[in-house]
């Protein structure tokens, strides 16, 4: 305090440096405690060299499971070399929490001299941790000799079990590299629950007859993707004293169930108990549950005398992985999982972080929308139809007017009594007698217009004659001699039954008459045969006839000075 005081202002200062910098400091610390979750007992080391040891292996007395010598791990230390975790006499790589164990295991060597004396120096090697078993899906067993066969033998379901593989070859040629199967080199895998192994080479004439190419026979149990068969080996493998493979590891030779029941059960808290699968060997294991890590065989409470007052399965902070919760949202870890919220003024709509009071917006204005181009679309085409019909009317209007339909309504009004046949068709109403003026319908072209053939509604059959006045000048003309027509009653002469002025070129209505046309009969040689002296000559007769009854019968005198065989029609 006095101390603070007299360096006065400066004193201050460097102490909230200080402080600053602890605080740093622990952050870190924790941070780097949080995801680094301790494996071993308190007090006990939890790796020797580079090997990581999880507890319930362990390296000293009271800190390994005390109830089988198999989790001690001997950490031998010699001068100048790295640590090195032994199980027994043999290396191990690697201990994994979910129940693997790598180790080295020795290569049984059965070396000859040339005379066929076997050699001092070979070896039965035997795995010397009698409760794990063999992985059946990692390991295989391989003998490799040209004069060679080998023995695996183990326990196995209480029992004592033993296979074999055989392997011999004459020169090397027969060998393929790669290739492993019984020439030189054989495999077989190894059965499921294998315990307690040991296995041996040997040879059926003590390699006299290949020693040149193989003087010793070899069986060892590697690890399956590291190993591929190579002719080098039948003179070489004695140089490889050991080999990786891999053992599971379990707690003892009971099942979860048996065991929770004991006081020697082994998994802690947050953390779920596994039977080994069936027929892999006896025992259990134990798994962290979902959102949580660490070392499930850690328990609160005390273990083989040491006290542990924390579960080794602690609860993962999801949250450190920034990509969990992604957008609008703000992870939030909880007891063994995690959950993301929206940030302030965001709320979620269907997994989505939307900003607060959006959502019913954004539908009202998407609905409003679409009833609003709704209703245009329907406004629009209404008066875009109405309009149209407008135009159409108007035009059938001015055709009425522009061919003389005025005219022709007074004139119709005069002669009211012998125009009762005389009509004035809608366009309507002849579109449809004519199919629309489909071409199937046209009767003949030429300088005069087109003719149809038309079917009125009443079932009369009518001809249909679009005429070519365009001429305005010729309109009342044209009226004219449209009520001189109508009033024409002969029987020789084609009666008009109306027209309609609503086009822009009026259209005659006509009496339709169906065999053909005079030239027709006169000029097609088949037809001009049956048409004898006398009714050709009655032809010309009735023509006469009638051409006389328009010169001089008629109210108002017709003179036709244009008589073409074509416009007449044989009735
Ligand atoms: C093989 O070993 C036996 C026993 O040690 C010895 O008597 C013999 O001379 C050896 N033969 C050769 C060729 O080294
Ligand atoms: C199971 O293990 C216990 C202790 O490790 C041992 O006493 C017992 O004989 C074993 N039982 C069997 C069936 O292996
Ligand atoms: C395990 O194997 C035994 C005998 O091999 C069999 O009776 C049992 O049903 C198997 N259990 C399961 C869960 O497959």
């Amino acid at each position: 305090m006095l101390f603070w005081e007299s360096s006065g202002a400066m004193g201050f200062h460097s102490m909230l440096v200080l402080v600053t910098w602890v605080g740093v400091m622990l952050t870190a610390i924790m941070a780097a405690a949080a995801i680094a979750y301790p494996l071993a007992l308190p007090n006990c080391s939890d790796s020797c060299g580079d090997v990581k040891i999880p507890y319930p292996f362990g390296t000293s007395e009271g800190c390994y499971r005390k109830e089988s010598r198999d989790f001690f791990i001997n950490c031998s230390k010699s001068y100048g070399q790295p640590d090195q975790p032994m199980t027994g006499n043999l290396p191990v790589t690697n201990i994994s929490i979910e129940g693997e164990m790598d180790i080295m295991m020795y290569n049984a060597i059965n070396c000859y001299n040339q005379s066929g004396t076997p050699l001092s120096n070979n070896t039965e090697p035997w795995l010397q941790v009698p409760s794990f078993t063999v992985s059946v899906t990692k390991n295989k067993f391989v003998a490799v000799g040209c004069d060679t066969y080998a023995y695996l033998n183990g326990i196995l379901n209480g029992k004592g079990f033993s296979i074999g593989c055989l392997s011999r070859c004459n020169d090397t040629s027969n060998i393929v590299d790669g290739s492993c199967s019984g020439i030189g080199c054989c495999q077989i895998d190894i059965p499921e629950g294998l315990t307690d192994i040991d296995f041996a080479a040997y040879s059926f004439k003590n390699h006299s007859y290949v020693w040149s190419f193989n003087p010793c026979s070899f069986a060892f149990i590697i690890q399956k993707d590291e190993f591929s068969f190579s002719s080098a080996y039948l003179t070489s493998l004695q140089n490889n004293e050991t080999f990786p493979m891999v053992l599971d590891w379990a707690i003892g030779n009971e099942t979860c169930k048996v065991a929770q029941n004991k006081g020697n059960y082994i998994c802690g808290g947050n953390s779920t108990c596994s039977d080994l699968k069936n027929g892999s060997g006896p025992g259990y294991r134990c798994k962290c549950k979902k959102g949580y890590d660490g070392n499930p065989y850690l328990k609160d409470g005390c273990q083989d005398g040491n006290p542990y007052l924390k579960d080794g399965c602690q609860d993962i902070d999801e949250c450190n992985d920034k990509s969990k919760c992604p957008g609008k949202q703000i992870c939030v870890n909880e007891v063994g999982s995690y959950h993301c919220s929206c940030i302030k003024g965001y709320h979620k709509v269907e997994e989505v972080c939307v900003p607060r009071g959006s959502s019913l917006t954004i539908y009202l204005a998407v609905g409003i929308s679409i009833i609003s181009l709704l209703v245009l679309l329907l406004g629009c085409s209404w008066i875009y139809y109405g309009l149209k019909k407008r135009k159409i009317i108007k035009l059938k209007e001015k055709f009425f007017h522009q061919n003389g339909g005025l005219l022709l309504k007074q004139q119709l009004s005069n002669h009211q009594k012998s125009m009762e046949t005389t009509k004035i068709f809608t366009t309507e109403e002849l579109k449809k007698a004519t199919n629309n003026y489909d071409e199937s319908r046209v009767l003949g072209q030429g300088g005069y217009g087109t003719v149809y053939r038309g079917v009125l509604s009443d079932n009369t059959v009518v001809a249909i004659k679009k005429s070519k006045i365009g001429d305005q000048s010729q309109i009342e003309q044209f009226i004219n001699e449209m009520i001189v027509l109508t009033q024409i009653n002969h029987r020789n002469v084609v009666k008009l039954f109306g027209c309609c002025l609503e086009t822009e070129v009026p259209l005659l209505v006509y009496e339709f008459i169906t065999n053909g046309t005079l030239s027709n009969h006169v000029h097609d040689k088949s037809l001009s045969s049956l048409l004898s002296w006398e009714k050709r000559l009655k032809i010309a007769t009735e023509i006469a006839g009638a051409l006389a009854y328009l010169h001089s019968s008629t109210s108002m005198s017709i003179i036709h000075r244009d008589v073409k065989t074509a416009e007449y029609t044989i009735g």
